[in-house]
């Protein structure tokens, strides 16, 4: 099956059952994004498909056919979004940081201007053990434009 990773045509044919985290940091050495609990529970496997914040460890190859997946690495490092997380100096371990910015990246995508609701709803599924949660929430408003 064909798919497209950070805009590069890519091909695959493995096993259908792949977590697609797997396909990432093992075939293509993208590991930025990371492995965290495995279970859909920590958000640290964050990427997008098709433009959608998925947790990429519970996203099966097989479902990816003709799919466009985007990684932290697709952002480029030049990203609103990773210009606001470094003038807010985000990260502190960093472990969770590729999932946050991949959700956020997307929230704003859906919603530019997103409202408290809008902020803890899309970001309440990934976790940070250094509990940089209220850093977070001042770049994304940095990055949207909105009052902090
Ligand atoms: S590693 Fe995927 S949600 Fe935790
Ligand atoms: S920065 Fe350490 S887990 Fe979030």
């Amino acid at each position: 099956m064909q798919l497209t990773v950070n805009g590069a045509a890519r091909k695959f044919d493995g096993d259908p059952q792949m977590p697609l985290l797997w396909y990432l940091r093992d075939l293509l050495e993208l590991t930025g994004t990371k492995y965290g609990c495995g279970m859909g529970l920590c958000g640290a496997c964050t990427v997008h498909v098709d433009g959608k914040a998925v947790r990429s460890c519970q996203t099966k190859m097989g479902t990816l056919a003709g799919k466009s997946v985007m990684t932290i690495e697709g952002l480029g490092g030049g990203h609103v979004v990773q210009k606001a997380w470094m003038a807010a100096n985000v990260p502190q371990c960093g472990y969770c940081q590729s999932g946050q910015i991949m959700q956020a990246v997307a929230l704003l995508k859906e919603k530019p201007k997103p409202t408290e609701q809008d902020i803890d709803g899309a970001m309440q599924g990934i976790l940070c053990r250094c509990g940089t949660y209220q850093r977070i929430r001042t770049a994304i408003k940095a990055a949207a434009g909105v009052k902090a």
